[in-house]
């Protein structure tokens, strides 16, 4: 698996738009991709067809999975079209909000917890057990 991560403090600078081409293009040429849009905006949601007033309703936004001590991404992952899913976003200052503070005190913050908790149910972190 490969992890792109489109990032850039300057705005408008085609992060969306390259985004959104690397997933259309990648998923048409048959790779399984996952697109996960963090930014707040949801102009990536949008432009692959999520209805963004729908999402504010649901919240089921990356934000709020990042602040899901379930942590079941499965309830928050929408197939778009062939081999290309999405973990969309929308305006939510209640999770911004939350998730500055849980970045701000990392010892009680939920997104640790989810990890942690990650950690212990998956055997793919554990290290193979040599001879004792
Ligand atoms: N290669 C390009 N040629 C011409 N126009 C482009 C190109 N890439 C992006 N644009 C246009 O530039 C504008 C900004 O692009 P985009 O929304 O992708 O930027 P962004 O970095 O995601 O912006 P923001 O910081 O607001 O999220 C859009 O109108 C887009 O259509
Ligand atoms: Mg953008």
């Amino acid at each position: 698996m490969r992890v792109i991560c489109i990032s850039n403090h300057k705005g408008g600078c085609s992060k969306t738009t390259v985004a959104l081409n690397l997933a259309v293009t990648l998923s048409a040429t048959g790779s399984r991709v996952l697109t996960v849009d963090l930014d707040p905006q949801g102009n990536l949601s949008a432009s692959l067809g999520i209805d963004l007033e729908d999402l504010e309703n649901t919240k089921r936004t990356a934000h709020r999975l990042m602040l899901d001590e379930q942590g079941d991404y499965s309830n928050y992952v929408v197939n778009m079209r062939p081999r290309l899913d999405m973990i969309p976003a929308c305006l939510d200052a209640d999770a911004e909000q939350k998730l500055s503070y849980s970045i701000a005190q990392p010892a009680s913050s939920p997104i640790i917890k989810h990890d942690h908790n990650d950690h212990k149910r998956s055997n793919h972190h554990q290290r193979p057990q040599g001879p004792q």
